[in-house]
């Protein structure tokens, strides 16, 4: 399986040779991140389409986790376009964390169209180092397919940690690596580098759930499902909340 994974990618980056070029030259980041908030924006119609009730399964009990004034306060990282907005309780106090500052214009719209919510702001930052958010100053973390592109998911894990008060809740939805020796393990391995590319450091074969285990939450949560998702490579799919 090992050679045929090789043989194949091999094949797969020479066609997509052109690509790597620009990214030599610097040249495909710049478009990639310009680009991806365009995607995601449909993309995440039809995701919502295929996971709309896994997600109101998830979020669900979100409001439990209010503090004594009642409105949750909420710190949602790596946000994209705003896909979860709809999901959040009424008079949920909103912040939201992205690296991509290009988000920020699709973010606006979401906001527009979520007259429930109480917006806060948005900082452009990356989940592993948000000093602008305090320590133990929020009830609830979200993450939804962002722990496949981060650089480092201990360290965001720790930096959720940090800012969740005690008894706070890391809520989580996420594509996963497949089981190993199944096809669909199989096609992860073979198109990884150049889907990494194309979605911007999106990673197929991640096993988030290690991390997940390891980040010393005093109470996880975890489901994991083959999401009904059109797209076969990223079906594998683990989803669940986490208790500081
Ligand atoms: C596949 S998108 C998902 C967006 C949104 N959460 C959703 O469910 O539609 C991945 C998001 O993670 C963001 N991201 C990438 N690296 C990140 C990092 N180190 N910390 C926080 N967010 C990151 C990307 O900019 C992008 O918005
Ligand atoms: C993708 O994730 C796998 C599993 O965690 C890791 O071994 C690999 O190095 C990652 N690839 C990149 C380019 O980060």
């Amino acid at each position: 399986m090992a050679i045929g994974v090789l043989i194949l990618r091999l094949v797969v980056c020479s066609l997509a040779l052109p690509m790597y070029l620009l990214n030599f030259l610097g040249v495909w980041n710049w478009f990639c991140k310009k680009w991806f908030p365009y995607f995601l924006k449909s993309f995440t119609v039809t995701y919502n389409e295929q996971m709309g009730s896994k997600k109101r399964e998830l979020f669900s009990n979100l409001q439990e986790f209010a503090g004594t004034s009642g409105k949750l306060s909420l710190l949602e990282v790596g946000c994209g376009t705003g896909a979860n907005f709809k999901f959040y309780p009424p008079g949920c106090r909103v912040t939201c964390v992205d690296p991509n500052p290009n988000f920020e214009k699709f973010l606006i719209n979401s906001v527009a169209e979520s007259r429930h919510l109480q917006f806060e702001h948005f900082v452009v930052a990356a989940g592993e180092s948000m000093p602008q958010v305090a320590d133990g100053s929020v009830d609830v973390v979200v993450c939804t397919l962002v722990l496949c592109s981060v650089k480092n998911q201990e360290q965001i894990l720790r930096e959720v940690c940090r800012v969740l008060r005690p008894g706070g809740a890391f809520y989580f939805m996420e594509h996963v690596a497949a089981e190993r020796s199944t096809w669909i393990h199989f096609w992860q391995q073979v198109l990884n580098p150049v889907w990494l590319l194309l979605f911007d450091g999106c990673n197929l074969t991640r096993e988030s759930w290690k991390a997940l285990e390891r980040a010393g939450f005093s109470k996880l949560k975890l489901h994991r499902i083959q999401a009904p998702l059109s797209w076969k490579l990223v079906r594998p799919h683990i989803y669940g909340y986490a208790i500081k």
